[in-house]
C-alpha cells in the first residue's frame, strides 16, 4: 500500500479540506510562486496533469492551455469538473491504467505534483516512461515530491514519514528514477515551502 487514506489522512481527500490545509500551511502561497518558476506556458500550450487532485494547477496558471487532468480519487474528479469543466478535460484513472496512442508526442508540459511518492516503484517507473512517450520533443515533466535528504531534521523526518503517500524516497533515489528516463534532469530540495519543518524535492525532465 503506497497511499494511505485511512484515518485522519482520509478527510484530506474532501477537496475544500486540501486546500484549506494548504491554504493554512502555506502550501498554496508558494505554489504559485513555483509554477511560474517551472512552467512556461503560453495560449493553446498542452498539459497533462497527473494526480491534479483538486485542480490546484488551472487556480495558478493564467494561460488558455489545453488542459487534461487525471486522478484516481472520484471525488477529486467530480470537484474539478464542478469547478473547472469549462477548462479541461478531466479523467478518473489510477496511474498505468491507460496509455492513450492519441497522446503519444503531443503534450508540452507534465506536471506531476505530490504523486511519485504515493506509487509503487513499478508505477513510478510507469508513469516516467510514458511521460516520456506522450512530450513533445523539447517538452518537460515537472514533479514535487516529499522527500528525505542528507542533513535532514529530525522533525522533518518525523513529518515526512507520516505522509499520505508512503513511497517517499532520498533525493539520490528520485534522481536515479527521472535520469533512468529522460536525457536532461535538473533536481532542487526545497526545506521551507510550507510553515511546517517539511521537506520536499522538485525535478524538471526535458526531452530532448
Ligand atoms: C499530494 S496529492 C497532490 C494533488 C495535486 N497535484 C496538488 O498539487 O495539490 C497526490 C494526488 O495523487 C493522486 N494519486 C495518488 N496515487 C495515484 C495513482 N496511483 N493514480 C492516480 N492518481 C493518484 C491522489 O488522489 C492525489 O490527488
Amino acid at each position: 500500500m503506497t497511499h494511505v487514506n485511512t484515518g485522519i489522512r482520509k478527510i484530506l481527500e474532501l477537496p475544500f479540506v486540501y486546500n484549506l490545509f494548504h491554504n493554512i500551511t502555506g502550501g498554496n502561497a508558494f505554489r504559485k510562486e513555483y509554477f511560474n518558476k517551472y512552467f512556461d506556458l503560453s495560449d493553446g500550450s498542452k498539459v497533462l496533469d497527473i494526480g491534479c487532485g483538486s485542480g490546484v494547477m488551472l487556480e495558478n496558471i493564467k494561460s488558455e492551455i489545453e488542459y487534461y487532468g487525471v486522478d484516481f480519487e472520484k471525488g477529486y474528479i467530480d470537484y474539478c469538473n464542478e469547478k473547472y469543466g469549462n477548462r479541461g478535460q478531466f479523467f478518473n484513472e489510477k496511474v498505468g491504467e491507460v496509455i492513450r496512442t492519441e497522446w503519444l508526442d503531443y503534450f508540452d508540459a507534465m506536471n506531476a505534483h505530490g504523486l511519485i511518492h504515493h506509487l509503487s516503484d513499478d508505477d513510478g517507473e510507469f508513469l516516467l516512461k510514458s511521460a516520456y512517450k506522450y512530450l513533445k520533443p523539447g517538452g518537460y515533466l515537472v514533479t514535487f515530491d516529499t522527500a528525505y535528504h542528507d542533513n535532514q531534521s529530525s522533525a522533518s523526518k518525523w513529518l515526512v514519514s507520516k505522509d499520505r503517500g508512503q513511497n517517499v524516497k532520498h533525493t539520490k533515489d528520485y534522481l536515479k528514477l527521472a535520469e533512468k528516463h529522460f536525457d536532461r534532469v535538473e533536481g532542487k530540495i526545497y526545506t521551507n515551502y510550507s510553515r511546517l519543518p517539511y521537506s520536499a524535492f522538485a525535478m524538471k525532465m526535458i526531452k530532448t
